[in-house]
């Protein structure tokens, strides 16, 4: 059954409590949560302060997608706060690729293994589920070594920074890759796609394989939440 996840960055913050409600009155299966440090990749959203009040306003599980330099300064606080999954991105510690006048987007060739390897022991081993991401110009075969040590693998498809961005393609040839070696190597990590996401795609990227789909301004602007989150499912 196809999961979805409203990214709250694209809820109203005057209102935020009530739009985190208004998700889980909806029939969303998770909140997404995007912590952008302004150095991994630009925009800085939110931290453990606005993370800890959507904690307590649903039991909802919450997914941190730390979209940060140094996911070490941050994964003890997160776990602390009870989020049940911690997400990092494999291009820590890659290269700074300029997208446009303050805009980049981080990339890597060959990950850092053995520091991703610890993040993901410190994860697992706090109580929470692990994630790995790629941004959209990462190919699927860098995480290739981490998938059998994951909970989720998380795919993006816009570059990170902001909701409301055009949906990147690249992402469904990745998405049917991560299917198959899950289903060669018997592993059972969750796929979820993150950027752009909304009816006009939930179809095909589900078919491609998809379990989750994160959903920032296409869910947050819908008329009426429920029944979009009915769409996106059907
Ligand atoms: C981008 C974030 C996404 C984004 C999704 O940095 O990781 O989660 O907020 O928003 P939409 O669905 O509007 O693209
Ligand atoms: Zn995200």
């Amino acid at each position: 059954m196809l999961k979805i996840a409203p990214s709250i960055l694209a809820a109203d913050f005057s209102r935020l409590g009530e739009q985190i409600k208004a998700a889980e009155t909806a029939g969303a299966d998770m909140i997404h949560l995007d912590i952008i440090d302004g150095h991994f990749a630009p925009n800085v959203t939110f931290g453990l302060a606005v993370s800890k009040m959507s904690k307590q306003t649903t039991s909802l599980p919450h997914d941190a997608h730390l979209m940060v330099t140094n996911p070490e300064n941050y994964i003890d606080d997160f776990l602390k706060i009870g989020v049940e999954y911690i997400t990092f991105h494999i291009e820590i510690g890659g290269e700074q690729k300029k997208l446009g006048e303050n805009r980049w987007v981080y990339t890597v060739f060959i990950p850092d293994e053995k520091r991703i390897r610890t993040l993901i022991d410190r994860i697992k081993k706090g109580g929470a589920k692990a994630g790995l991401t790629l941004n959209p110009p990462t190919e699927f075969k860098t995480a290739e070594p981490f998938l059998d040590k994951i909970d989720l693998l998380l795919l993006m498809s816009v570059n990170p920074g902001f909701s409301g961005q055009a949906f990147i393609d690249n992402v469904y040839k990745k998405i049917e890759s991560a299917a198959q070696f899950r289903a060669e190597n018997k592993l059972n990590f969750e796929i979820m796609v993150d950027g752009g996401v909304g009816l006009k795609n939930a179809q095909k990227l589900h078919n491609s394989g998809a379990d989750i789909l994160v959903s920032g301004s296409s869910f947050y602007q819908s008329e009426d939440y429920s029944k979009f989150i009915r769409q996106l499912k059907s």
